[in-house]
């Protein structure tokens, strides 16, 4: 019974998404994708390699016979290829410290382009033969960052292009670049800074590094420096040459503009490995809005009056606007007023832009007491604005009573004409007297 108990207990957790998460950091180990980027076909009839498969990674993991039997246990279908990952130095998995389900992992064999530099890390100026070299990217899945480690796996007679289903590569990353988030939404005339930042094996190495903007297109370069002869070539933005021996590159944009709009790319070169990272940069202005007449309107029945919303100010163009017609204290769907009319929109000299939203209303009593609201959505807004005009409506009075009140004047302005003739012939009768 108390078993029972226990185990649905256990059930329950489980199930509620109570189960152990660790972070990178806590478990290191990670199953990533290997994505082949060519296709190999097997030799002679050997099997042909997947295009893409799941890996496990492994971070400073000792290798013991403990380690593989739980391996073993927990991929029993088929096996799993294993990273073994030795990274003394660059602590990839602290600069990915997330959740192993908040992230993301993809490895990539990497390619020097025929660059046979040794690597001046240790245990890479003697090897004769070429390394071989694998990328591994770990992204956090709503983007808030990025890292690329280049993992080495030195030249031995073992080391093959391919390798087997159940095998383990023994490698070590010597070579991490970083960003922050891939992307930063910013308002005009605002300071931003554009995270990038590289970690290498060894002190002082020979690095490059270049801030470029791409935008439609067409690419600039920002920023260039190259450790080995000193030189900064500084152009837009600002990087702290004093930081990168730090392993910072950040990219500080004072003021941005529309120009600044664009995906920016921090790339960092310690040969032969070339990594870089895409930031895009988003502006976003939000709109002000206005609503005429203001707040309150008060109208005789049957009068007619124009509506209308002003939005202004917003980048980007994308601006979604309504009426709608609110009956306060109730709680249906709001009306949306059909028929609203638009005017072009308006170019602002600062890039911004503006429109106008109206509509002829036509009063009626069924409106007294109703707000007339417009409904502004747009990209900067997480709640969209709202401004309403809260109608009074005054009844015309009845045709019955109007012709009423005319009979009535009509009989007063009839008593006012006898009057004066009455009067006038009381005068002429008293003026005729002769005694
Ligand atoms: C990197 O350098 C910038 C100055 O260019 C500084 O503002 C920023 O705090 C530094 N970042 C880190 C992580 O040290």
């Amino acid at each position: 019974m108390l078993c029972n108990v226990v185990v649905l207990c256990f059930w329950l957790l489980n199930a509620g998404g109570f189960s152990a998460s660790f972070t990178l950091r806590q478990s290191g180990r990670m199953v990533c994708t290997f994505v082949e980027e060519q296709y190999h076909t097997g030799e002679s009839g050997g099997a042909e390699v997947p295009l893409q498969r799941n890996v496990l990674l492994l971070l400073n993991s000792p290798d013991t016979e403990e380690e593989r039997a739980a391996r073993a246990r927990e991929f029993q279908h088929g096996g799993v290829v294993t990273f073994l990952v030795k990274d003394p130095s660059l602590h990839v998995s602290r600069h990915a410290d997330e959740d192993t389900d908040r992230l993301q992992c993809e490895m990539k064999r990497y390619s020097t382009a025929g660059i046979h530099v040794p690597w001046p890390g240790a245990g890479g100026a003697e090897a004769d033969a070429p390394d071989n070299w694998f990328t591994c990217t770990i992204k956090h899945r709503e983007n808030q960052f990025s890292v690329t480690a280049f993992l080495r796996q030195p030249p031995s007679p073992e080391s093959e292009l391919r390798f087997g289903d159940t095998d383990t590569l023994r490698v070590s990353a010597v070579f991490a670049v970083r960003s922050g988030p891939a992307v930063v939404e910013t308002a005009l005339r605002r300071d931003v800074r554009l995270d990038c930042g590289f970690s290498v094996d060894h002190a002082r190495p020979d690095v490059t590094v270049e801030w470029r903007l791409q935008l439609r297109g067409e690419r600039r370069k920002l920023f260039s420096y190259a450790s080995r002869s000193g030189q900064a070539e500084r152009l837009e933005g600002e990087v702290s040459v004093a930081e990168i021996p730090r392993g910072n590159a950040s990219l500080r944009l004072a003021g941005v503009t529309l120009k600044s709009e664009g995906t920016y790319i921090c790339s960092v070169y310690v040969p032969p490995l070339y990594s870089s990272q895409d930031i895009q940069l988003d502006i976003v202005e939000r709109p002000r809005v206005s609503v005429s007449p203001s707040s309150s309107l008060t109208l005789q029945e049957g009068a007619e009056e124009k509506l209308a919303c002003d939005i202004d100010g917003y980048y980007p163009l994308d601006v979604h606007v309504e009426w709608l017609r609110e009956i306060p204290g109730e709680r249906r769907l709001p009306h949306v007023v059909k028929h609203i009319l638009f005017t072009s929109h308006r170019h602002n000299p600062d890039g911004t832009y503006g429109i106008s939203a109206f509509f002829l209303l036509r009063a009626s009593l069924q409106d007294h007491g109703v707000d007339y609201t417009c409904r502004v959505s747009h990209k900067s807004l997480r709640v969209s604005i709202r401004k309403r005009v809260r109608l009074a409506v005054e009844a015309r009075p009845q045709t019955g009573t109007i012709l009423l009140i005319c009979l009535f004047t009509v009989l007063l302005m009839i008593l006012g004409v006898m009057l004066k003739h009455l009067h006038k012939a009381r005068q002429t009768s008293n003026k005729r007297k002769p005694y």
